[in-house]
């Protein structure tokens, strides 16, 4: 039997309405080691509609990088459901996991995973290998995204010929280059200088507004999150806070401000 099988999973999906994209319904996550149980997550229930920007926060340890491996598909609850697309995805298996995560979602890591000695045209071009699109296709494709992104003039680069916000820059163009619905993003600005995190914001805040792509972000800055359209606060594995940005920050605003105050001191 599988192990996946327990008393909590047996309750019967709610329903979940079209404009709903991940519906998580009592997900509970525990950490199983030889020395104790981590109850990683403790009953989340929460609603993503389609072309939300969540912003997800928390202190260290209190469950956003679980959160985002459940509604990323690469892990499952122990308890409760995950319906993603209006697919109950809870008991699927691993390949049919990866399945649904190939058609919706895209990653951007934090440390970008980038392949080294690859061409940035290159590793955009990689899910499209997966999925079997002909060269010429692919090509085609990832020059597309690496446009979209502003790197058209770094094809032929390496990732070590590129800048930190270059190398951030090609990993999300390598989430998009499937077309993916939902973009999933951990600590995107993580590495980045001011100017350079101003930048790759802008270029979330456009895919969210002008292609209507959803995105979740964690980030542990609280600037950060007041980029996207909703906090959610984590603590203990409980969400402890849920509302939406008041006063949201535009990173275009954010960016010709930090130019102008350059300009001054150097005046
Ligand atoms: N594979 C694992 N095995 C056991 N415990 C784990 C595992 N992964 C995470 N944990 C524990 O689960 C809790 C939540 O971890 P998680 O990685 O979700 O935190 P986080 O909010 O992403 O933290 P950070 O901001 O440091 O990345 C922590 O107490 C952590 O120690
Ligand atoms: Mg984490």
């Amino acid at each position: 039997m599988s192990s996946d099988l327990q008393p909590g999973n047996t309750a019967a999906a709610r329903a979940v309405p079209p404009e709903v994209l991940m519906s998580l319904q009592d997900v509970e996550k525990d950490y199983v080691t030889e020395a104790v149980t981590v109850h990683a997550l403790r009953t989340v229930n929460l609603e993503i509609h389609r072309g939300e920007f969540v912003a997800m926060v928390g202190q260290s340890g209190s469950g956003k990088s679980t959160m985002m491996n459940i509604i990323g598909c690469l892990d499952r609850p122990t308890r409760g459901r995950y319906i993603l697309d209006g697919i109950d995805v809870t008991h699927r298996s691993n390949d049919a996991r990866a399945v649904v995560r190939n058609r919706l979602i895209g990653f951007v890591f934090q440390g970008f995973n980038l392949l080294p000695r690859t061409t940035a045209l290159e590793n955009v071009e990689l899910p499209l290998v997966y999925r079997g699109v002909s060269a010429g296709e692919r090509a085609k494709r990832a020059l597309k995204a690496l446009q979209s992104v502003g790197l058209a003039d770094r094809l032929h680069h390496t990732p070590n010929q590129l800048s930190g916000g270059q190398q951030q820059r090609v990993a999300i163009a390598r989430a998009l280059v499937t077309q993916p619905p939902l973009l999933l993003a951990d600590e995107p600005t993580g590495n980045l200088d001011t100017r350079t995190s101003y930048e790759v914001l802008g270029l979330l805040q456009d895919l969210n507004r002008k292609n209507k792509i959803t995105i979740v972000l964690v980030t542990h800055e609280p600037d950060i999150a007041e980029y996207a359209t909703r906090i959610i606060g984590f603590r203990d594995g409980r969400v402890r806070l849920d509302q939406p940005v008041t006063k949201r920050r535009f990173a275009a605003d954010e960016l010709a401000k930090f130019e102008a105050e350059l300009e001054e001191r150097s005046a």
